[in-house]
């Protein structure tokens, strides 16, 4: 479908001569029916119901797409953080990261388990989540701190959402699995945003 949708034109070269450039792609966003397709779902001896696992499978898509969103930032302030607190903010937005990618991790796994499809591309989690974007133009840590306090912030917003949503539907293992992941991002916020209290 997305090849129909490109677009061809000719652009001037400095010989004088032209060629014919294609135009990318649009980019598509995943369906969210999708991840609903029962017949994506693999068999398994895990007793949960088969309806509830495609419930819980949908839902922890939407909080993976928003945690590999939460990585993606912590590593964006990590590479781009200056000023006089350098070396201390660069280590702890890196000290993040690795928590955060360990929670993308246990995320993704747990749909596997379920029978699901962990669907972790950047595609798809561009049509998903829902946190804010990370300014790029930032530098100074106190910049930093506030722009990833803000997504830590609403990412644990996300995952206090999830364990309500994983309690409704009976499945403690993944709710379980979104407390321990929303205590160690409370943590982190603290960690980050301590840097904007105490003066
Ligand atoms: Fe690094």
């Amino acid at each position: 479908m997305a090849r129909s949708t490109r677009s061809t034109r000719t652009a001037p070269r400095k010989d004088g001569r032209s060629r014919t450039t294609v135009a990318p792609p649009p980019r598509a966003t995943v369906p969210e029916s999708r991840s609903r397709d029962i017949s994506r779902l693999y068999p398994t001896k895990n007793d949960l119901a088969e309806e509830t696992r495609v419930e819980v499978i949908t839902l922890l898509n939407q909080r993976l797409a928003e945690c590999i969103d939460l990585q993606t930032q912590c590593k964006q302030a990590h590479w781009n953080v200056k000023g006089p607190a350098f070396i201390g903010l660069h280590k702890l937005f890196d000290d993040v990261n690795e928590d955060v990618e360990r929670y993308v991790d246990l995320i993704a796994e747990r749909i596997v388990q379920l029978g699901g499809i962990a669907e972790g591309t950047v595609g798809a989690v561009e049509g998903r989540s829902t946190l804010p974007d990370y300014p790029l133009a930032l530098s100074s840590g106190a910049e930093h701190v506030a722009a990833l306090s803000d997504v830590l912030g609403a990412f644990g917003r996300a995952a206090r959402i999830g364990i309500e949503e994983m309690n409704e539907l009976k499945d403690a293992g993944s709710a379980d699995l979104l407390t321990e992941v929303s205590r160690g991002v409370d943590k982190w916020l603290w960690f980050v945003e301590a840097h904007q209290q105490g003066s």
